[in-house]
């Protein structure tokens, strides 16, 4: 292991002129931004989509991120209110092959309902429904409301939504073979059917596969225990990821954790019984510490390199994203590591741009299928994965 000097202890770390030099020696080509869209102002009360379009639902104050992500996408976004954009059908066998990084869930509109029956009818008919969705097809009930203050004080009414609705498709027969968990429906390839309270009685009816669905969550909102030995944010952040990514960094597997202190992916990935080698200039937590699977490297990310290639990079430094997404090319380009999890941060005011230059930048050095998503845990930042093969 190279070991550079030891860092001072702080949460931010500002790079030395050596380091400096590293991180632009590598820099990604121009990358075309398409043209900026103009997103209008938030409609004073929220408007109601067509059946046929699809509806989306983003964080609440990442609304023009995901307007502006289904425009580049030629599918003609409407701003519907917070946390919600409707935009034209995506259609084909599959229609989602790179979701917006800044939706959690979106799905194909088959009627807007004012009552629990009229939704049950609309779940049932194939008439509007997704392509391919017939009456008989068993389905995964999801009820839900846009993540906003105004619509979650409207949470509890979802109770009697998802009850009566259930009892409605069971009278009629159908539900009696639907998947009890949307596990079950992705083995089954059934639906999940979305009964989406937008407004005091009104609700967006729609359904897509689960096999397709970019989340099985109820709104992509997957919360992750919050447990004692891992009470942080960061770690509940990773659990999701790994969650997301669906591969498991497991026992014996190496693991490098960039931007790893005060230690909660360290620990999460340790206590997996990864071997993690733990790098920041700050200090890890001492329970952290005690894990003998944990080493720490306390210096800068952009002054480590492993002697050997290793299963796993993780990385949720606080640094500057074209800089991380530099540092991380560097990894595929050295072949550093095979698999990669991690979190890019991203408060500047236009996102997107930056986000392009970070997926080509990891794509022009060599990491494949690289997938970006806003996750339930995420704040001002993504969550990047990607593997070398
Ligand atoms: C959000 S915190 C990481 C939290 C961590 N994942 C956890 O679970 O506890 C961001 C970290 O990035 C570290 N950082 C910033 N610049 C860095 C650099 N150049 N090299 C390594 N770490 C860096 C900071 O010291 C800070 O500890």
């Amino acid at each position: 292991m190279k070991k550079g000097r030891p860092g001072k202890q702080r949460k931010t770390w500002h790079a030395s002129p050596d380091e400096r030099r590293a991180q632009h020696k590598n820099q990604p080509q121009r990358v075309e931004t398409p043209k900026r869209v103009r997103v209008p102002p938030m409609p004073p009360i929220t408007l109601v989509p067509e059946a046929g379009s699809w509806l989306w639902t983003c964080r609440a104050g990442f609304e023009a991120q995901l307007f502006e992500e289904l425009a580049w996408g030629k599918k003609n976004p409407i701003l519907l209110g917070p946390a919600l954009v409707a935009s034209e059908p995506f259609t084909g066998e599959n229609p989602l092959p790179q979701p917006p990084a800044f939706a959690r869930m979106g799905f194909l509109i088959s009627a807007v309902v004012r009552s629990p029956a009229e939704a049950a009818d609309a779940l049932r008919s194939p008439a509007g429904g997704a392509a391919g969705l017939k009456p008989s097809d068993p389905m995964k009930l999801q009820c839900w409301v846009p993540d906003t203050d105004v619509a979650n004080a409207r949470a509890g009414e979802l109770t009697a939504w998802d009850e009566t609705i259930s009892a409605i498709r069971s009278e009629e027969g159908q539900g009696g073979n639907d998947p009890e968990t949307p596990w079950k429906a992705v083995e089954q390839n059934a639906w999940l059917g979305q009964v989406v309270l937008i407004g005091p009685g009104v609700a967006v009816v729609g359904s897509i596969r689960a096999r397709e669905a970019m989340s099985l969550s109820p709104g992509g909102r997957a919360r992750m225990k919050r447990t004692q030995e891992a009470p942080s944010r960061a770690a509940m952040k990773l659990d999701e990821a790994i969650d997301w990514y669906n591969v498991t960094p497991g026992k014996g597997d190496v693991c490098v954790d960039l931007g790893s202190a005060p230690g909660g992916w360290t620990r999460r990935l340790a206590e997996r019984g990864a071997r993690v080698w733990s790098v920041d200039p700050a200090k890890l937590a001492p329970d952290v510490l005690k894990f003998p699977r944990v080493k720490h490297f306390q210096q800068s990310a952009f002054e480590f390199e492993p002697e050997e290639p290793v299963d796993w990079l993780f990385c949720d430094m606080a640094w500057r994203p074209l800089e991380v997404a530099q540092l991380l090319g560097k990894w595929a380009r050295k072949n550093f590591a095979a698999q990669l999890i991690a979190n890019i941060k991203l408060p500047m005011k236009d996102k997107l741009p930056v986000l392009l230059r970070v997926r080509h930048t990891l794509q022009d050095a060599g990491w494949k299928q690289v997938k970006m998503r806003q996750l339930y845990h995420d704040r001002d930042e993504v969550t990047v994965t990607a593997r070398r093969a």
